[in-house]
């Protein structure tokens, strides 16, 4: 006789589980992806050639390559462990994409600021520190409110090496409960919601910045 509890709300523990690693995964990954996005979108603004060339290559290599292909390969390759794997897997890919972003916004910084600063005596770094970076933050900060909430979304690949995210443990629950369908269900509300009430959080707090 199938004895297995087939009531989602009995395995609701599995899910949290996996929102929980789904969140972790997807935060680390974003502030990792912040700084070395940072550290990419200055390279590639750099007049030291050899910087330049290998912030673009990586740029474009993990922007032209899948994000499963990116964590299969340190994992299964490389040997990573797997979170440690999946962490940096989303991480590097995300940094890429921040680095875009970044680059995005410094370029949209009229080049007038840069000009007047350094007329007034600042060197590069302090240009950079001061009067770009400040300004160019304000038009950046909601595509990395936005990369955090992909990356909720994105982060779902890490279960193919194993890291018990919200898809890894919908699987769980489909083999414990013999239901195809109804995980699925779950896992997509709660993605949803997740999602959606992030985005909305954003959206208030970026008119909240504007009025400000
Ligand atoms: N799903 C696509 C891929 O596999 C896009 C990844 C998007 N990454 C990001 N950090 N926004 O490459």
């Amino acid at each position: 006789v199938n004895v297995a509890n087939t009531s989602m709300w009995h395995y609701r523990s599995y899910f949290i589980k996996g929102v929980g690693y789904t969140l972790l995964i997807s935060l680390i990954a974003v502030l990792i992806g912040v700084v070395l996005g940072t550290l990419l979108a200055l390279s590639r603004l750099s007049h030291f050639l050899p910087l330049k060339w290998i912030a673009t290559a990586y740029v474009e290599f993990i922007r032209g390559t899948p994000l499963m292909i990116q964590v299969m390969f340190l994992y299964f390759g490389l040997n990573v462990p797997a979170l440690t794997a999946g962490v940096a897997g989303v991480a590097m890919n995300s940094g890429a994409y921040v680095a875009e972003y970044i680059r995005g916004g410094i370029d949209s910084v009229p080049k007038g600021q840069v000009e007047a600063a350094r007329s007034l005596g600042l060197s590069y770094k302090d240009t950079m520190r001061y009067v770009i970076l400040p300004q160019a933050l304000k038009i950046i900060w909601p595509s990395l409110g936005n990369e955090f909430i992909s990356l909720i979304k994105e982060s779902s690949i890490v279960s193919v090496i194993g890291v018990t995210d919200l898809i890894y443990q919908l699987r769980l629950v489909q083999a414990a409960t013999y239901k195809g369908i109804a995980p699925y269900a779950v896992a997509m509300v709660i993605y949803f919601i997740l999602v959606f009430g992030l985005t909305r959080l954003l959206n208030f707090a970026e008119r909240k910045m504007q009025h400000a």
